[in-house]
């Protein structure tokens, strides 16, 4: 069996760091965000992923060798402009169609879906399409499902307004197709599954049915989102690809820590991590590869990129710090998300 993700959007709500890298290869817990939908998918015995690529598309490619290394072969289907969820679900139709059903995901989803179950509910019930649903507490900014009850789906309301709240299921972003469903979308156009799609397909009286997932989810797709993906996993809320482990210190190889550094909380460092004598963790802290902490910093609940150089005395506090940012000494961040190659001058202060 086949999966789609679905990657081309431009993740502005994770700007500045999407200006550089496509949402789905920004790290969680050190590992690019793309390695855990391969994981939930490798997990399952899914091993053909197809990638709906179009926004810095040719940064994929890396994908192509993290899928390798977890045993995933990986297609790329770019698009040249935007064709929107659907569009991009059509543009990939050579690899996807067939005789067999077949996944697509949102790719900005963390979670432990369970793909075996979810996909004997759609045989059980016969169905066009499934669609993967979570309740949650503010339903908001996704699109609401509503189904009766036997599971049969009555309504979309996409992003609804305020009164439209009438439910707090929604729709998680992981999708089961019968291999007809591509010849219901239009080639070479902007579609969208949800407002176009999904609705017509359930007027012509075509069986959708929603699948409720029980487990944990979460779209990463905003800063305070992503920055609560990173942690959760770190608290072992998820159980993907990283492994909770209850020492203080998580690190890989060739890690040097100075003399008299404490760690408060969890400290995880990547290869070739230095951090000078005196500097102290607290919280969640994650630091990516080959960054450099100097001498007396605190750092707390944030998460560094790789290549950082970060300068002595600096305090750093709930905040994200792009590849390559140099934060010169004295320095003090709060609440912030610095883009990928900033370069911040000695007693700068920045807050939000
Ligand atoms: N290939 C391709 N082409 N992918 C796209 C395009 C496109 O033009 N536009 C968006 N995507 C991808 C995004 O990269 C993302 O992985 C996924 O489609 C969903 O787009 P978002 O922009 O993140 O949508 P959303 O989060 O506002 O809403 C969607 O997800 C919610 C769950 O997280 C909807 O499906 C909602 O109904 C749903 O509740
Ligand atoms: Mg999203």
């Amino acid at each position: 069996m086949k999966a789609l993700l679905l990657l081309g959007g431009f993740g502005t709500r994770l700007r500045p760091f999407t200006i550089t890298t496509p949402k789905a290869l920004l790290p969680i817990v050190n590992y690019p965000f793309i390695a855990y939908q391969f994981e939930l998918l490798r997990k399952y015995g899914i091993e053909e992923v197809v990638l709906g690529v179009g926004y810095k598309g040719e940064e994929f490619k890396k994908a192509i060798e993290i899928g390798k290394k977890m045993g995933i072969k990986v297609y790329l289907s770019y698009e040249k402009k935007p064709l929107g969820t659907g569009g991009g679900i059509k543009n990939a139709e050579k690899f996807l169609k067939g005789k067999e059903p077949f996944f697509v995901f949102n790719g900005d989803v963390l979670a432990d879906f369970n793909l075996e179950k979810i996909l004997n509910f759609h045989k059980e019930k016969n169905a066009y399409i499934t669609i993967g649903m979570v309740k949650i507490s503010d339903p908001s900014s996704y699109g609401l499902i509503l189904t009766d009850d036997e599971m049969r789906i009555i309504k979309f309301i996409e992003k609804p307004k305020k009164e439209e709240i009438i439910t707090d299921t929604i729709n998680a972003g992981l999708y089961v197709f019968q291999p007809e469903v591509l010849e219901e979308i239009p080639k070479n156009n902007e579609v969208s599954i949800e407002r176009e799609t999904f609705p017509k397909i359930l007027q012509e009286g075509k069986e959708m049915f929603g699948y409720i997932h029980y487990g944990y989810w979460l779209d990463v797709g905003t800063i305070e989102k992503f920055k609560k993906g990173n942690f959760d996993l770190i608290d072992g809320k998820i159980e993907l690809l990283y492994k909770k482990s209850e020492e203080n210190l998580d690190k890989k190889d060739n890690v040097l820590i100075g003399n008299n550094v404490v760690i408060e909380g969890k400290l995880i460092a990547d290869e070739n991590v230095i951090i000078g004598e005196n500097s102290k963790f607290k919280g969640k802290v994650i630091i990516g590869k080959k960054s450099f902490i100097g001498k007396n910093c605190t750092i707390e609940n944030s998460i560094i990129f790789e290549n950082v150089f970060i300068g002595d005395e600096c305090f750093i506090e709930n905040s994200i710090i792009g590849n390559s940012v140099i934060l010169k000494n004295n320095c003090e961040v709060k609440n912030s998300a610095l883009g990928d190659n900033s370069f911040i001058n000695q007693f700068s202060k920045i807050s939000n």
